[in-house]
């Protein structure tokens, strides 16, 4: 893991070939912690997944630019609308004239077309995005975790999937990768503050997303799991509908 920034704590680790994390813990008045990730998939096509809140983008350009030029990035993805997601989308088109939002149809019909300095590049459910190497499939997720545009993006190549809110662990000071239950940690945090949208659809939004297998959760906040994604997907569905 390598520290970019000593004052925030800002920091990168590659989490699957290509694949980095970076992510910025935060510490919060009560003692306890909550930590931002936002992940660089490093091809031809270079894809920022996440922007980060508005007000960590000096920090989190500093730790892309530790990756690759910023001016070279493709593509600005983000699973669903709202600060953490792509709350710094326009600072990062106009930091990079060569980059476009790249979301779900419904986030780019409801939100992003409106929002965005720039036009998206809007993914229909199942449609795949060569990067290079890398190759990312979108999957509309509708209100799972959260919002009607919600998607997730899985990487084929390395077998991650961007799965954002979903296994949310709080706590500013997890390791950047864990092989160990983040299932545990993260209904923890589903039941203190009931996060998740109650949808009757989950069940089989989950299983479409086990049946790509992944080995990697790029989870937006805690760390990175490593192992049988697709068990672990199960599993919270059935603790999701019990
Ligand atoms: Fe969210
Ligand atoms: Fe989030």
């Amino acid at each position: 893991m390598m520290v970019i920034n000593h004052d925030s704590g800002t920091n990168v680790q590659e989490i699957a070939e290509g694949i980095y994390r970076i992510n910025t813990p935060v510490r919060l008045p009560d003692g306890g912690g909550f930590s931002f990730n936002q992940y660089v998939v490093r091809d031809d096509q270079p894809l920022l997944f996440h922007t980060g809140l508005r007000k960590l983008f000096p920090l989190v350009r500093e730790a892309v630019a530790s990756l690759l030029p910023i001016d070279s990035l493709r593509y600005i993805g983000f699973s669903h609308v709202e600060a953490d997601e792509c709350g710094s989308l326009n600072d990062w088109l106009a930091a990079a004239p060569d980059a476009v939002p790249l979301c779900g149809t419904v986030a780019a019909m409801v939100s992003v077309n409106d929002l965005a300095d720039r036009t998206a590049v809007s993914l229909a459910d199942g449609q795949l995005l060569p990067l290079g190497r890398h190759r990312v499939r979108w999957f509309d997720t509708p209100h799972l975790p959260h919002a009607w545009e919600c998607g997730h993006l899985f990487e084929e190549d390395t077998r991650t999937l961007f799965c954002g809110d979903l296994f949310t662990q709080g706590g500013a000071d997890l390791p950047p990768v864990t092989t160990s239950d983040v299932l545990g940690p993260s209904e923890e945090f589903r039941h203190a503050m009931d996060y998740f949208s109650h949808t009757t659809q989950a069940a089989p939004l989950l299983e479409r997303l086990a049946a790509t297998a992944p080995t990697t959760l790029a989870c937006m906040h805690g760390s990175a799991w490593q192992g049988d994604g697709a068990a672990l997907l199960r599993s919270l569905s059935a603790r999701l509908t019990e």
